[in-house]
């Protein structure tokens, strides 16, 4: 959106006094970037890790703290009625209680009151302050009244001590904020409690100790299906091939793979504890018969053709295991499909077909080709259901794509009530790191 365009975006971050207070530049330095008009609302302890003037700067407005400043403006009801998102970051233990208690005895507690758009908390604290019942409540508070509380990532905290309660990356609160901005409403929990195995990049089928047979899948696709499958209470376990530069989503188990065969294993183990598989990895079909041990060299010995063999389905495979009896019989599965149409029909033609072949629960289907799809970040298609149903999925970023298709993932769960409870479920801890 143009920096001087009427239809700009008004954007509130809000700062807590925390030791992560720094971070929050970069969040303000995303929505300045695409155009928005950003107005910083610290508390007064935030002002003690992070000058006023870096704010200003930043920003280019005004920075307050009380409800006294610029009175005849009416700032602590004008900010939050006329915004269209709010992001705190890092959201404070004292900030999320006076937040849940109603208090607005600051500007930013009295903008939150007054705010009627979408709203995210990323809260950054010591893990002992994170767990504490006190805590726990006031975030289950918040998120019962439709704002979006982040969860945190586990890593370094502000002495020597780990564990969850660190800030995500700023680039991370701005794909989830820009997720909430998109969809116009909170992320829900739905899937809290759940365990999602999803895969996502692309396998490299080696030839010789320095070449490969890869694809062109960035990851972008899982990665947001990861990220947004967490955000909605998942312990989701990510199972990555070779992707285009992307940070690991916060609150999220990474495995790394490289050929097909490694995904297929570390998919099947994920898979037999999970809830529910998303295969979104683009994996090889084949991969050369042989590798050869040292570089293969031009030259009178140098091969005519690469002789290719079959790899196996994984996603077939998944559907055979459970109906064996070697998976969850509840496991849902699902696939992706990206298609091309040609003289044999179009892309939904041939998306039909796939999901008649591979008796997957779902298949979310994409239009390939130039400029669509693959490395991009946008992205549309449909979702094909086992029962015959098929919706389209309108054209956005892949985080919306990745919450449509946790929407539809959500009915297919086997309901929890009555099912034994997974380890560490109901807390805020609930996420594996
Ligand atoms: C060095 C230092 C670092 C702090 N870091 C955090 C933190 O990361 N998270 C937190 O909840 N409180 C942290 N605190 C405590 C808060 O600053 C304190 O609770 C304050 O009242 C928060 O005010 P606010 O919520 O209005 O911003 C820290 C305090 C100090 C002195």
């Amino acid at each position: 959106m143009s920096p001087l365009s009427s239809q700009r975006r008004r954007i509130v971050v809000g700062v807590g006094g925390g030791i992560a207070a720094y971070k929050a530049c970069g969040v303000i330095r995303h929505f300045t970037e695409a155009g928005d008009d950003v107005r910083v609302v610290p508390t007064e302890s935030a002002l003690q890790f992070v000058g006023r003037a870096t704010f200003e700067a930043l920003s280019g407005n005004p920075v307050h703290t009380g409800v006294f400043a610029d009175v005849p403006e009416v700032p602590h009801v004008r900010l939050g009625q006329e915004a269209d998102l709010v992001v705190v970051a890092p959201a404070t233990a004292d900030l999320l209680a006076r937040v849940a208690a109603g208090r607005a005895d600051d500007l930013l507690t009295a903008t939150l009151l007054t705010a009627r758009c979408p709203v995210v908390f990323a809260p950054a604290m010591h893990t002992e302050m994170w767990e504490h019942p006190a805590t726990v409540e006031n975030v289950a508070t918040l998120r019962r009244r439709g704002v979006t509380v982040i969860e945190p990532a586990s890593g370094r905290l502000t002495g020597k001590d780990t564990g969850p309660g660190r800030l995500p990356e700023p680039d991370e609160i701005a794909a989830i904020a820009e997720l909430l901005a998109e969809r116009g409403d909170a992320l829900p929990r739905s899937l809290d409690g759940r365990r999602l195995v999803i895969s996502a990049g692309g396998t490299r089928e080696p030839l010789d100790p320095v070449r490969f047979l890869g694809n062109r899948s960035s990851g972008k696709q899982g990665y947001a299906l990861a990220r947004v499958a967490a955000q909605r209470g998942a312990e989701v376990t990510l199972i990555s091939g070779y992707t285009a530069d992307l940070a690991p989503p916060s609150a999220v188990s990474v495995v790394s793979v490289r050929t097909a065969q490694e995904m297929q294993s570390a998919v099947r183990e994920a898979a037999a504890r999970a809830d529910a598989v998303v295969m979104a990895a683009a994996v090889a079909d084949f991969r050369p018969a042989t590798v050869a041990t040292s570089k293969i060299k031009k030259g009178a010995d140098e091969p005519d053709t690469v002789p290719l063999t079959r790899n196996d389905d994984i996603l077939a495979g998944l559907v055979a295991a459970r109906a064996e009896g070697d998976l969850p019989a509840d496991l849902v599965i699902v696939g992706f499909a990206a298609e091309t149409g040609d003289e044999n029909g179009d892309v939904l033609t041939h998306a039909r077909a796939k999901l008649e072949r591979k008796k997957c629960d779902l298949l979310v289907v994409n239009a390939v080709g130039e400029g669509k799809a693959f490395e991009m970040d946008v992205n549309d298609g449909w979702i094909l259901s086992a029962d015959g149903s098929e919706t389209a999925l309108e054209h956005g970023s892949k985080a919306l794509m990745a919450s449509r298709v946790l929407d539809a993932v959500t009915p297919l769960l086997t309901p929890t009530i009555g099912r034994p409870a997974a380890d560490g479920e109901c807390t805020n801890t609930g996420s594996s790191h």
